[in-house]
């Protein structure tokens, strides 16, 4: 998949006489690793729209850039888009958002169904993930925004997706760093997920209500961003009406290395401050250190010790094979932690792309750690050029049986 990356934050400079505005954009439409560019056969026309953001006017288009000749084009061969576009009417001062998308053949307004969803089609919107960016003051925040669809509340899906508020946003990094943003395994899992939250089947077998007591403990290892947690926070009630259960409590732990701390706590304070989102209301969301180096050893900060987990879930943390000896004794001390805390048999979510053949070691060392593995489901990715990519999300159990050599690494 490829993502629309702002480079640096966009700037704004007036004309003399302030009637007029230039906005001026420096972006790259590439992967998640940053290792290769988009590289249509067509050329691919951006759209970029200003909205209000808050209130009751939010989503509401405010301008458009004068769009003379498709001045935001993307063709293949490029590495970076500079454009300085005009805007028609002059950027308020008040909290914006630009939004930056891939424009459909049809339409020149951002796709209602702005992100990959199974089933998707192949237009170019479904293959280019767009980018927004709030402007308060006529000054750019300097973190990106990716939107995060969630299915609506009383309404269809679509209507849900159309901007108008229940969604999450998910902040990245600006810039040519590849840390600290989304990958494709978070984002299509946490979007499967997400839109089959209220399919009994799916979520029975992805993110089964097995307690009796009503409450589920959900933790994340690797979490960058946070958008598979987050994502998992915000629908993990409606998970649990689709399988005919209440629940009372839902608690969701975000993890990763120290570095990853401050993206991950800003994001779970953007979906804890959007009103429509439903994270506030529903599930418990924290965050917490949790190096694999540490988890080894079952050394765990207070959060993570202090209740047995349902469900641990990672994406996108498999690719680095020296660090799966880590990572799986992590699992294996968690799932032992769980059963001494109280009795929990902690199952796994796990969701890799698979990008090189040395990843296929982790499956001798689920062998070996003592998991069973199975494949839940493999969602191909929306395609560009020759190149079959997917994401594979399976379930790792271990059975409560198997505590003897569950003791922690020393
Ligand atoms: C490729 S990113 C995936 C991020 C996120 N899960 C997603 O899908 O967007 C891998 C994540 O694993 C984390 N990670 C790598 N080594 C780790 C370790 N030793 N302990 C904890 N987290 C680690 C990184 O900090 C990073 O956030």
């Amino acid at each position: 998949m490829h993502y629309i990356r702002l480079l640096r934050p966009l700037s704004v400079e007036s004309s003399s006489n302030r009637r007029e505005d230039t906005l001026s954009v420096l972006l790259t439409i590439t992967t998640d690793l940053g290792d290769s560019f988009f590289s249509p056969d067509e050329p691919l026309a951006l759209g970029l729209v200003l909205e209000s953001a808050d209130g009751a006017q939010k989503g509401k288009v405010l301008a458009c850039p004068a769009d003379k000749g498709s001045p935001l084009q993307w063709r293949a061969g490029m590495r970076v888009l500079k454009a300085q576009l005009r805007l028609r009417t002059p950027l308020p001062n008040e909290k914006t958002t630009v939004r930056i998308f891939a424009r459909s053949h049809q339409s020149k307004a951002p796709s209602p169904r702005p992100y990959w969803r199974h089933g998707y089609e192949e237009e170019p919107t479904e293959l280019v993930v767009p980018v927004s960016v709030d402007m308060v003051n006529r000054r750019c925040a300097p973190v990106s925004l990716r939107q995060m669809p969630l299915p609506g509340r009383g309404d269809d899906d679509d209507a849900a997706s159309d901007g108008n508020g229940h969604d999450l946003a998910l902040g990245e990094d600006i810039g040519e760093s590849i840390a600290r943003h989304i990958w494709d395994a978070g984002l299509v899992t946490a979007s499967f997920l997400s839109d089959s939250c209220r399919s009994a089947d799916v979520m029975a077998e992805m993110l089964p209500m097995r307690r009796h007591d009503d409450q589920i403990g959900i933790l994340e290892l690797g979490c960058g961003v946070g958008v598979l947690g987050t994502t998992l926070a915000a629908v993990v009630f409606d998970a649990a009406a689709a399988q005919g259960r209440s629940l009372r409590s839902a608690h969701v732990l975000l993890t990763d290395v120290d570095e990853a701390e401050e993206r991950a706590r800003a994001n779970i304070a953007r979906a804890e401050a959007r009103p429509p989102c439903a994270v506030a209301a529903a599930a418990e969301l924290q965050y917490e250190n949790l190096d694999w180096d540490d988890g080894r050893r079952g050394r765990f900060g207070p959060r993570t010790a202090a209740r047995g987990w349902d469900l641990v879930v990672l994406s996108d943390c498999t690719y680095n094979v020296d660090s799966l000896p880590a990572l799986l004794a992590t699992l294996r001390a968690l799932h032992y932690h769980s059963f001494v805390h109280d009795g929990t048999d902690t199952r796994v979510l796990l969701a890799t792309k698979p990008r090189h053949a040395s990843e296929e070691a982790l499956f001798g060392l689920l062998h070996e750690f003592g998991w069973s593995h199975r494949v839940a489901r493999t969602i191909p990715l929306p395609r560009v050029g020759a190149e079959d990519e997917r994401v594979d999300i399976y379930v790792l159990t271990r059975g409560a049986g198997r505590e003897e050599t569950g003791a922690a690494e020393e």
